[in-house]
């Protein structure tokens, strides 16, 4: 199938992961899987659990050492950068983690601020944020209100505003629907599709193990097999490859992955 995985124009790739390997003593989380991360666009990481979704997010974000391999953003491979170099790299991202992400002893405008008053931002443009992005997620004037406070559907999407809120050219969403029912996981799943609209020129990475997901959000999509990818393309491409290949359709069933509501 690695004849299958389609290569992104030069001039696209944000992001280049190459012939990357990560092991850790007896385990292989990944073994030389390369990728591009298009830019403008979202690029899904789909696998079952232990497939190493999280460790390639934690190699991009120079988090850990590859055993092998590189990632190459804007034209250089980010091993080579300095610690300096690497803080300033990882500004150019941000992650909306899973629920719990938010700080339960903070207000919602706290949080938002939280990682701008790291950058040092004016007073001003901390509020002014605030509000844009509170408003942008559908939550204007939930400001003082707790995380305790808050729905599932809401903190999440108080996550996605301070995500959103430093202005990354690169927003890794993990799981953003995990353990959502299914009217909030479509309500966050259209907000996703909206703010993305909205920000024509920002690429997102959506980690998940659920193909529906994937399929309805993302423009690429990276199938993460066993820390082996096994196809990279267009999502109408991959559609195509998980109905004609039994073997992924199968792994994916028996994960008990929504795989049959997805193709
Ligand atoms: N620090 C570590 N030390 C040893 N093994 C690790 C470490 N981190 C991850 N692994 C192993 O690497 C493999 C991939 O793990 P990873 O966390 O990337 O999976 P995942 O696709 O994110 O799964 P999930 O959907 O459950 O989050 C697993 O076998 C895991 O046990
Ligand atoms: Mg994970």
């Amino acid at each position: 199938m690695a004849g299958d995985i389609q290569k992104i124009p030069e001039d696209r790739a944000l992001v280049k992961i190459v012939n990357i390997t990560k092991k850790f003593s007896e385990v292989t989380a990944l073994e030389n899987v390369s990728f591009d991360i298009e830019k403008g666009k979202i690029t899904a990481i789909l696998g079952p659990s232990g497939s190493g979704k999280s460790v390639l997010v934690k190699l991009i974000l120079g988090l850990m050492e590859p055993t092998a391999g590189q990632i190459i953003f804007k034209g250089v491979n980010i091993f080579d950068l300095t610690k300096e170099m690497m803080y300033k790299m990882r500004e150019s991202f941000s992650i909306l983690l899973q629920d719990g992400a938010l700080f339960d002893s903070m207000t919602v405008e706290e949080n938002i601020a939280f990682p701008l008053k790291i950058r040092k931002l004016p007073k001003q443009e901390i509020k002014r944020r605030i509000d844009f992005y509170l408003e942008n997620v559908g939550l204007a004037g939930f400001h003082r209100r707790y995380p305790s406070e808050l729905s599932g559907g809401q903190r999440r999407r108080v996550a996605l505003a301070r995500a959103l809120a430093t202005e990354p050219e690169i927003i890794i969403l993990d799981e953003p629907t995990t353990g959502l029912d299914p009217i909030t996981t479509e309500s966050i799943e259209s907000l996703i599709i909206n703010i993305k609209s909205q920000n024509p020129d920002k690429s997102f990475i959506l980690i998940t193990h659920d193909p529906f997901s994937a399929f309805k959000l993302s423009d690429n999509i990276a199938v993460l097999l066993f820390g082996k990818l096994i196809a990279y393309g267009p999502k109408n491409k991959i559609i195509l490859l998980m109905e004609e290949n039994k073997i992924i359709y199968d792994i994916f069933k028996r994960a008990n992955i929504r795989l049959i509501q997805a193709v």
